[in-house]
């Protein structure tokens, strides 16, 4: 098919690229490279750098045949001090493209929700039709998108799909997580044998977990864009799916902590630290709805998540 792939000079839509390359797609990158980077794209991709506001022009005409949409603001703590780049960047620049995929007339668009759409459910594994409640901006800010595709489908026939990652890890040879602000556990934890970080601090020992900690369902990016791909193929006119993507499995931030002290061979210190504004305790992502309806099926482990972003910071 031909592609549109938005941020895919950032983590997960430089290796979803890949991927797709690989699969014998051709890709046309759209990114401002405002925190993703050029040498970040595959090669074999056509990049064009421009905001998804101001992207119809590069879909008119252009014959394509899908759009995955990867480019957005997705740091929580930054989207509760600055609740207006959430919304004009993630919902206004969202409502631009996909107005722009409708006056294309392109047929499937697939796009990275989030579990954070979730907020703190009390159920857990979490599936599809629990009630999204989210907790923070950014939460908020892909709920509505989620909720426009919905709307749009139905109304304009195109076929959509929400993908909602859980805690996305690991890499792929050279494409992987480099973030200016880096807030996620993995590459935090690794920064530590790295030689970048003195510890590791975790936040709050006092939840209801059995050693206190939060638990989280880690997947690895190459499960997660396997997803993408069988999302694309499997498009119907009209319709907007709702996909949670996770392991199914959940593991304490001392479990993560302890995966790459066995990767790595090094301690990692660590210092337990109040808890973090917004963590919920727990988020478990039941994922047989993509198992039975997308034929999708994880392959890697937390100790492979850790072990490839481990090799990836150490090219
Ligand atoms: N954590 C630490 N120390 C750190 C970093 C994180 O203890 O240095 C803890 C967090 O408190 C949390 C767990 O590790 O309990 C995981 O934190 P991450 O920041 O790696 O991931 P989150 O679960 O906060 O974020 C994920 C996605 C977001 C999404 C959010 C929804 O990365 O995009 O889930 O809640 F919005």
């Amino acid at each position: 098919m031909k592609l549109v792939v938005t941020g895919g000079a950032g983590y997960i839509g430089s290796v979803v690229t890949s991927q797709l390359l690989d699969a014998g797609h051709e890709v046309t990158v759209v990114d401002d490279l405002s925190t993703g980077h050029a040498d970040a794209v595959p090669q074999a991709a056509n990049l064009i750098e421009c905001r998804v506001h101001d992207i119809a022009p590069v879909l008119k005409g252009g014959g394509f045949d899908g759009v995955l949409h990867f480019a957005a603001k997705s740091l929580v703590g930054e989207s509760v001090e600055k609740p207006q780049l959430y919304w004009e960047n993630n919902v206004v620049g969202s409502y631009r493209l996909f107005e722009a995929v409708r006056d294309a007339q392109i047929p499937r668009v697939v796009f990275s929700s989030t579990a954070a759409t979730y907020g703190e459910p009390d159920v857990s594994p979490i599936t599809e039709d629990v009630p999204p409640r989210p907790i923070n901006p950014y939460g908020h800010s892909k709920l509505a998108i989620d909720m426009l595709l919905s709307d749009y489908a139905k109304a304009y026939g195109f076929g959509a799909t929400s993908l909602r990652y859980f805690n996305v890890g690991g890499a792929r040879d050279h494409f992987g997580e480099r973030h200016a602000v880096e807030t996620h556990l993995i590459p935090n934890v690794l920064a530590v044998p790295a030689g970048t970080r003195e510890k590791i601090f975790v936040f709050g020992d006092d939840y209801d977990t059995p050693d206190g900690t939060c638990i989280r369902d880690y997947l690895h990016v190459l499960d997660l864009g396997e997803a993408h791909l069988l999302a694309l193929d499997s498009s119907e006119p009209g319709q907007h799916r709702i996909f949670n993507l996770g392991s199914g499995q959940g593991y304490s931030v001392m479990e993560v902590l302890d995966s790459a002290r066995a990767v790595t061979g090094h301690p990692i210190p660590a210092q337990v630290k109040p808890r973090r504004a917004g963590d919920p305790t727990t988020l478990v992502a039941s994922s047989e709805k993509a198992k039975s309806q997308l034929g999708w099926a994880p392959q890697r482990k937390l100790n492979d998540i850790v072990a490839d972003a481990w090799a990836f910071m150490n090219l």
